[in-house]
């Protein structure tokens, strides 16, 4: 697939013309990480803008006692690291590959520019911000609220909502994340989201084959656990 094709298919990007896709594609640049890679260290300067083109990453956070706080996952059509260039502040997140994963790339003074100069994007940004920031807002609320079963039910809603497909009601989540980092998102630890996952499977709200999850009659589900 073509720079081009695949910026037809980003949602901040698909609103605009050919011509203007050919315009940013020919600015950016693709580069690759290993499972595993740091690729965005918190703290550091933001000199970087990155659109995800396959694979996934996290967001993380370390708390004060050293644990790792997972504040997303982020998945193919995906952008990252456009705070720090808004605000000329440091990385306000770690940013680690989960897979293997593809990127393409902007430099700051290319990033700067097409907002300046597609205002569509500009607006676009703004819309996937406020889903983000709500995101957050509710992840809150789960955190300091909810047990550790109903936060675990409540990141797999996130998930579906994030990375899953919907097929007569049920969702498949392919690439189903570790079962630590569910437990850094839900703030509950490995052996809890194991069996969480077991008693779910159990009474038949979903199943599990390799890293594909499935949730069964996924309206029920988002009801029970939001
Ligand atoms: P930046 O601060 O430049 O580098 C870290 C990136 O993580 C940040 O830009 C955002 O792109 C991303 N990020 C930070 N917080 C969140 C969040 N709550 N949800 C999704 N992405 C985030």
């Amino acid at each position: 697939m073509s720079k081009v094709e695949f910026l037809q298919s980003v949602p901040i990007f698909s609103d605009l013309s050919d011509e203007t896709l050919k315009k940013i594609a020919e600015k950016m640049v693709s580069r690759s990480y290993d499972k595993g890679q740091m690729i965005l260290l918190e703290d550091a300067a933001g000199e970087t803008f990155f659109v995800m083109t396959s694979g996934s990453v996290k967001v993380t956070r370390l708390s004060d006692d050293g644990r790792e706080v997972i504040l997303a996952i982020l998945g193919e059509g995906d952008f990252f690291g456009e705070m720090s260039l808004l605000d000329g502040e440091g990385r306000s997140a770690n940013i680690v590959s989960i897979d293997e994963s593809e990127v393409l790339t902007l430099t700051r003074a290319d990033f700067l520019e097409i907002m300046e100069t597609f205002p569509k994007i500009a607006i676009s940004f703004l819309e996937e911000l406020a889903r983000r920031l709500r995101k957050s807002d509710q992840q809150i609320e789960s955190l300091s609220l909810a047990d550790a079963d109903k936060r675990i039910g409540m990141v797999l809603v996130r998930l579906a909502e994030e990375l899953g497909t919907i097929k007569q009601g049920n969702v498949t989540i392919k690439n189903f994340p570790y079962q630590q980092d569910i437990a850094n998102m839900a703030g509950t630890s490995r052996e809890t989201v194991s069996r969480t996952l077991s008693v779910l499977e159990g009474n038949g709200y979903m199943a599990r084959k390799a890293k594909t999850l499935t949730i069964y009659n996924f309206d029920f589900f988002q009801k029970h656990f939001s």
